[in-house]
């Protein structure tokens, strides 16, 4: 690893902050009546007047500027004429470029009121993330990442999905290596300072299989069981980690207000 990766940080960090921000701002529009057309214009907009781009915006053909996965969509949903309507949950994933370096991260959403079920799988998958985070340091291995996620999920009975994973990334939207939700102790590539990331796991309240869409994109529960995911984009210091992508106003689990 380039031992200069100050710089990078630095870029990273600006990054992070934007695409953490668009979540922020785009927070007191997810409600009953909204579309998720509406939030991916904010987005748009957004990034777009705070100096960077939306990433996924025609990335691999990609037509909208963030995804927004309801219920049992498990990631990568497309945003629509979908009006939000009470009860539902809804993950929100921003990707923002700015000088050229990537910010990844998601939320999850309560619309109006949600179920006790809803609220307990989102509350076990932004645990399983931040249980992850905070084993972060050089010599650490991947599948120390993916174990912290699976046995605290497993144990309630819930699913790691493992058709999706987290990535390196830094000038590049998706760079090696693949980050596993799933794994061994003591197994995989050693962490090193300087290397840059996302946790994102994406966990189910049944089965762990997924079935992509014709649309080539909604990737969705093939039981249809709702699932929930977080994601923060990091870096591995001298001695621990640093968060890219934490909230500015301190939002880290719905509701946010
Ligand atoms: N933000 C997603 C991730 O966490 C990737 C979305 S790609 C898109 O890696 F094209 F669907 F937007
Ligand atoms: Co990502
Ligand atoms: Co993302």
């Amino acid at each position: 690893m380039n031992n200069n990766y100050l710089e990078k940080f630095e870029k990273m960090r600006v990054a992070g902050k934007l695409a953490a921000q668009t979540l922020d701002e785009v927070t007191p529009f997810i409600k009953p009546g909204v579309t998720t057309n509406k939030i991916d214009k904010i987005c748009y907009e957004y990034i777009r007047d705070n100096g960077g781009y939306s990433a996924p915006l025609f990335y691999r053909g990609f037509k909208n500027s963030l995804c927004t996965s309801l219920n049992h969509v498990i990631c990568h949903g497309i945003p629509s004429e979908r009006v939000l309507e009470d009860g539902d949950i809804l993950n929100v994933d921003v990707t923002a470029i700015v000088d050229g370096y990537y910010g990844d991260t998601s939320r999850m959403f309560n619309i109006g009121k949600i179920s006790v079920k809803a609220k307990n799988l989102i509350d076990a998958t932004y645990q399983s993330m931040m249980n992850a985070i905070k084993i972060l340091k050089p010599g650490i291995k991947l599948g120390d990442i993916g174990y912290e996620i699976q046995s605290y999920v497993e144990e309630k009975n819930y699913s790691v999905v493992r058709d999706f994973c987290g990535h390196g990334i830094s000038n590049t939207f998706h760079e090696p290596p693949n980050i596993l939700h799933y794994g061994k102790k003591n197994t995989g590539v050693e962490l090193k300072p300087g290397m840059t990331f996302t946790i994102e796991p994406m966990i189910n309240i049944g089965k762990y299989e997924s079935k992509l869409l014709n649309d080539g994109w909604t990737a969705v529960t093939k039981d249809k069981s709702l699932s929930a995911q977080f994601e923060h984009t990091l870096g591995i210091t001298e001695n621990g980690y640093e968060i890219f992508t934490e909230s500015v106003k301190n939002y880290t689990l719905p509701p946010y207000n």
